[in-house]
C-alpha cells in the first residue's frame, strides 16, 4: 500500500494532515487485514490448505475417525480451515479465529457455523409456526434478529433455512420445515433467506443462510428419519425442489446435502443433485456443505468403499465442503496426487468459499467485540417481535360457542392450568431453539398468569409426566439441554392424573396444555402413532367429563392424532413450539388481546394410518368430489381432520366476486385474478386469502389443487378489501414426465379463492396457444 507523503511539512497543519492520513491507511491494519481478492489468495495457496478449506472442523468430541485427521486446533494452525462447527461460546470463537488468523500461513479467518434456525438468545416460533402465520415480511424480520444476534456472538453461518417438503408427520422433522406445500415452502425459503442474509454482502448484522436438506429428506420410506426417500423426477421438480430453487434465486450463501439415499444414490454423493439440478439447470455459484459426517456415510451406506472412495464420489458429486468428517482432510490431497481430481477442480471447489467469506467482510472483521454482545441480544424489540410472531403463528383449530377469546373479568373466577406441558420452558423452543443460547422463556402457565393479575385465581397440576419410549441419542449429547420428564410409577401417574382431574373440578375453566416434549420431535424423533402419549388423552378426557369448559392447548412439533378431542373438547389452539415469549404470545390469544390469524401448513391426519397425506394429490378415477365418494378406506375417512390451509380467526369472513381479468388468455400471458374479502363479524382480524388452482387436462394428470398466492390481510369489522393475484406463467407452468420439460399447456384451469384448501368460490379460464 503506498501512503501519501507530503513534501516538507513546514506547518503544524501540514504534520496534522501527515498524522490523519498515515492513521487513515495504517490503524485498520493492526486489527484486521483488508479485504484480499479469492483469485490472488488462491493463487498462493497449497493443496493442503485448499483441502482445509473445504472442510469444517468439528469443535466438539467427534467419533475416533474424525480425529485421524488430525487434532482441530491443529490443523487450524497448520492450514487453516473452512469453518468450524458447534463453537458458540464467543470467547471461544475468538480464540479460535486468532489460532487461525494469526498463526496459520495465509490468515484465513474461519467461518463459525451453528444451527440458528429459528432465533439464537430471542428464540421464535419453530418453522412449522412461522410458516403457519402466512406471513413472510413477518418471517424475514424474524430471522433478521436471529442473524442480528447470532453474528453479534461471532456466528456467521447458520444452517437454516430448513427447506424440506414434508407430507408424513410421523416423519420427526416436520417441526423444521414449512409443511408440505411447495409455493407455501417457497415464500418460506425466500423470507428466510433474506432474513438472514439481507441484500447488503457484508452487512455485519447478517449471516450466511444455507438451504437444506438437499433434497428429499422429508419423502423418507414411512417417515423414519434417515430412511431412504423415492422420489420420481416430476416430483422432485413440482414438489420437493421449489423451495430450494426459490432460495436459490434468492440468493442463499450455501446448499447442505442430505444424509439419506435418493432414488438409491446418497444425497452427499448424488451427482444428479448437485450437478445436474443446482450447478447446471439452476446455474448456482454458491457452496455446498454436506451435513455432518455425510461424507464418511457414504461408506456406511454401502455406497464408498473406503474413506478415499467417499472423498472421491462427494468431491465429483459437486460438493465443496466437507461437515465434520474429516474425510476430505485425509483423503481429497491424495485424490490430487493419484490425479483421480484436478487442481482446477479443487480451485474451482475453494473459490466460492473464500469469495463467501471475504463478501461477508471476515477478513476486516474476524473477531467479535463481545463487550457488545449482551446489548445486541437483550433488545426490547426483539421480545417484541418474538412475541407478535407467536400472535401470528397459533393456528384456532375449535371454538365452539366462542368459548374463546375468555374474559379477563367476568364469570370465570378461577382457571385451572393442568398438564406436562404447561409450566414447560425449554420444552417450548423446540430442539434447535434449547440448543443454541436462549434467553428465558415465558412458559404457558406464566403467560396466564401475567395476563389475568390477581383477577382470576390460576392454579397448576402437571398430569402424568411423558417420554419417549425410545431415548432419543440427543438425550445423551453435552450441548443438548432438553431432557425427558423423569420416569413414574403407575401409581404415581394415576395420582397426577386425579390430582388434576381434581383441580379441574374445583375449577371454573380448564386450560389443557398438552402434546410433545421437545425431544419428541425434530432430528431422530419420528413415531408410528400421532397419539397424545403418555397418559394424555386419559387426562385429557377425565377432564372433558367433569363437564366444565375445556381450552386444549397444544404445544408439538406435528399434527396428533386429537380426533377425539375435536368431536369433545369446545376450543383446540394449535401453538407448535413458540418460543421466548410463548406464553405471553399465546395468552394474548386466548384472552382475545391478539385474534388468531394462523393457518395450517399440512393436512391434519385423523391417525398415522392415513399417512402420508396431502391435499396436491392428482385426481384419481375416482375423486372425492364425486357424488358417491365416501372414503378411500371403510374404517376411518380418508379426508383430513382438518385441512391445508385451515384456521378460525375470533372474527368472520367472506370472499365474493371472484373475477378474472380474462376468460380466456394466451400461453405465456398474466391474468389478473381478483376477490373481495369483507370482514362479516364484530371486530378487526386477519383473513389469509388462499388461491388454489387445478389444470383440468394435459400431458400429465394434475393436482387436484395447488396452492398458486396468498395474501394475510388486515380487516376492520364490517371492512371490505379486494385482493388481487397474478396468475403468469411462473403459477401455470408445471415439469411434464411425458416431455421432461416445464410446460406451460394451453388447457382449461379451475381457480378457487377462500380460507383453506376446501375453498368454494370457483372460476375458471383458459390459456390458448
Ligand atoms: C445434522 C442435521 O441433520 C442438520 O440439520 C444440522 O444442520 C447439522 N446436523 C449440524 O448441526
Amino acid at each position: 500500500m503506498s501512503v501519501p507523503v507530503l513534501k516538507s511539512p513546514s506547518s503544524l497543519l501540514s504534520r496534522v494532515i501527515v498524522l490523519i492520513v498515515l492513521a487513515h491507511f495504517s490503524l485498520p491494519l493492526l486489527f484486521a487485514q483488508a479485504r484480499p481478492n479469492a483469485k490472488d489468495l488462491l493463487r498462493q495457496m497449497t493443496l493442503e490448505e485448499k483441502v482445509a478449506q473445504l472442510s469444517q472442523i468439528p469443535g466438539f468430541p467427534v467419533p475416533e475417525f474424525v480425529q485421524q485427521a488430525g487434532q482441530p486446533e491443529d490443523v487450524v494452525r497448520k492450514y487453516g480451515a473452512g469453518s468450524v462447527l458447534w463453537v458458540s461460546d464467543p470467547k471461544e470463537i475468538n480464540r479460535w479465529q486468532h489460532i487461525a488468523v494469526d498463526e496459520s500461513r495465509l490468515h484465513i479467518p474461519i467461518l463459525f457455523g451453528l444451527d440458528v434456525i429459528h432465533g439464537y438468545h430471542t428464540i421464535f416460533p419453530a418453522p412449522i409456526a412461522m410458516a403457519s402465520s402466512w406471513d413472510p415480511k413477518m418471517v424475514e424480520a424474524a430471522q433478521t434478529v436471529a442473524a442480528r444476534e447470532a453474528r453479534a456472538a461471532g456466528i456467521a453461518w447458520t444452517f437454516g433455512p430448513m427447506l424440506d417438503i414434508a407430507r408424513d408427520a410421523r416423519w420427526g422433522r416436520m417441526v423444521e420445515g414449512a409443511g408440505e406445500d411447495p409455493y407455501l415452502g417457497a415464500a418460506m425459503a425466500r423470507a428466510q433467506v433474506l432474513g438472514f442474509q439481507g441484500t447488503q454482502p457484508g452487512d455485519l448484522d447478517r449471516v450466511l443462510a444455507c438451504a437444506k436438506h438437499f433434497a428429499g429428506y422429508g419423502a423418507a420410506d414411512g417417515g423414519r428419519d434417515y430412511d431412504s426417500s423415492y422420489i420420481p423426477e416430476e416430483q422432485m421438480w413440482n414438489t420437493y425442489l421449489p423451495p430450494f430453487k426459490a432460495a436459490a434465486d434468492a440468493g442463499v450463501a450455501t446448499f447442505m446435502s442430505a444424509y439419506m439415499d435418493l432414488n438409491d444414490v446418497p444425497a452427499t454423493g448424488n451427482r444428479w443433485l448437485l450437478r445436474d439440478v443446482l450447478r447446471d439447470a439452476w446455474n448456482y455459484k454458491g457452496f455446498v456443505v454436506s451435513d455432518a459426517l455425510a461424507v464418511h456415510s457414504l461408506i456406511t451406506h454401502g455406497y464408498a468403499r473406503d474413506g478415499q472412495d467417499a472423498a472421491s464420489k462427494a468431491f465429483t458429486a459437486g460438493l465443496n465442503m466437507d461437515m465434520a468428517s474429516g474425510t476430505y482432510m485425509k483423503y481429497l490431497a491424495a485424490e490430487v496426487q493419484q490425479k483421480r481430481v484436478s487442481t482446477q477442480q479443487i480451485d474451482d471447489a475453494v473459490l466460492p468459499i473464500l469469495e463467501a467469506k471475504i463478501r461477508l467482510g471476515l477478513f476486516e472483521h474476524p473477531y467479535i467485540d463481545e463487550s457488545r454482545i449482551p446489548q445486541v441480544l437483550n433488545a426490547p424489540e426483539h421480545l417484541e417481535l418474538a412475541r407478535t410472531a407467536v400472535q401470528r403463528s397459533v393456528v384456532l383449530l375449535r371454538n365452539e360457542q366462542n368459548l374463546l377469546p375468555l374474559e379477563k373479568t367476568g364469570k370465570i373466577k378461577s382457571i385451572a392450568v393442568i398438564g406436562p406441558l404447561a409450566d414447560a420452558q425449554l420444552d417450548l423452543l423446540g430442539m434447535w431453539g434449547a440448543m443454541v443460547k436462549p434467553g428465558p422463556t415465558v412458559s404457558i402457565l406464566e403467560g396466564i398468569k401475567n395476563k389475568v393479575g390477581n383477577t382470576v385465581q390460576v392454579e397448576f397440576a402437571h398430569g402424568p409426566n411423558i417420554r419417549r419410549d425410545i431415548p432419543s441419542f440427543f438425550e445423551n449429547v453435552p450441548i443438548v439441554p432438553i431432557k425427558e420428564q423423569p420416569q413414574q410409577s403407575p401409581e404415581q401417574a394415576r395420582k397426577a392424573t386425579n390430582d388434576a382431574v381434581a383441580l379441574a373440578q374445583r375449577s371454573d375453566l380448564a386450560v389443557l396444555v398438552l402434546g410433545e416434549i421437545a425431544l419428541m420431535s425434530g432430528e431422530a424423533a419420528s413415531r408410528s402413532s400421532l397419539k397424545l402419549s403418555g397418559g394424555q388423552e386419559e387426562l385429557l378426557e377425565a377432564v372433558v367429563a367433569i363437564g366444565k369448559p375445556v381450552v386444549l392447548v397444544l404445544v408439538n412439533g406435528r399434527p396428533l392424532d386429537i380426533t377425539w378431542a375435536s368431536d369433545h373438547v369446545p376450543a383446540i389452539l394449535e401453538t407448535w413450539y413458540s418460543g421466548s415469549q410463548a406464553g405471553n404470545g399465546i395468552a394474548d390469544i386466548l384472552f382475545g388481546d391478539a385474534n388468531p390469524a394462523g393457518h395450517l401448513p399440512v393436512s391434519w391426519p385423523r391417525n398415522s394410518a392415513t399417512l402420508p397425506l396431502y391435499y396436491n394429490h392428482t385426481r384419481t378415477h375416482a375423486p372425492e368430489d364425486a357424488p358417491d365418494f365416501t372414503s378411500r378406506y371403510w374404517d376411518v375417512s380418508s379426508t383430513p381432520l382438518y385441512p391445508f390451509g385451515y384456521g378460525l380467526s375470533y372474527t368472520t369472513f367472506s370472499f365474493e366476486n371472484l373475477k378474472l381479468s380474462q376468460a380466456a388468455a394466451k400461453v405465456g400471458s398474466s391474468l389478473d385474478v381478483s376477490v373481495d374479502v369483507i370482514n362479516t363479524g364484530s371486530r378487526a382480524g386477519d383473513a389469509v386469502v388462499q388461491l388454489y388452482i387445478h389444470q383440468q387436462a394435459g400431458s400429465a394428470s394434475r393436482p387436484v389443487r395447488q396452492l398458486k398466492g396468498f395474501q394475510r390481510v388486515n380487516l376492520q369489522a364490517g371492512a371490505k378489501q379486494t385482493v388481487h393475484f397474478k396468475l403468469g406463467p411462473d403459477e401455470l407452468q408445471f415439469w411434464s414426465p411425458a416431455t421432461k420439460q416445464w410446460v406451460v399447456e394451453p388447457e382449461q384451469f379451475d381457480v378457487w379463492v377462500g380460507e383453506n384448501s376446501q375453498a368454494k368460490l370457483h372460476a375458471d379460464f383458459r390459456l390458448t396457444q
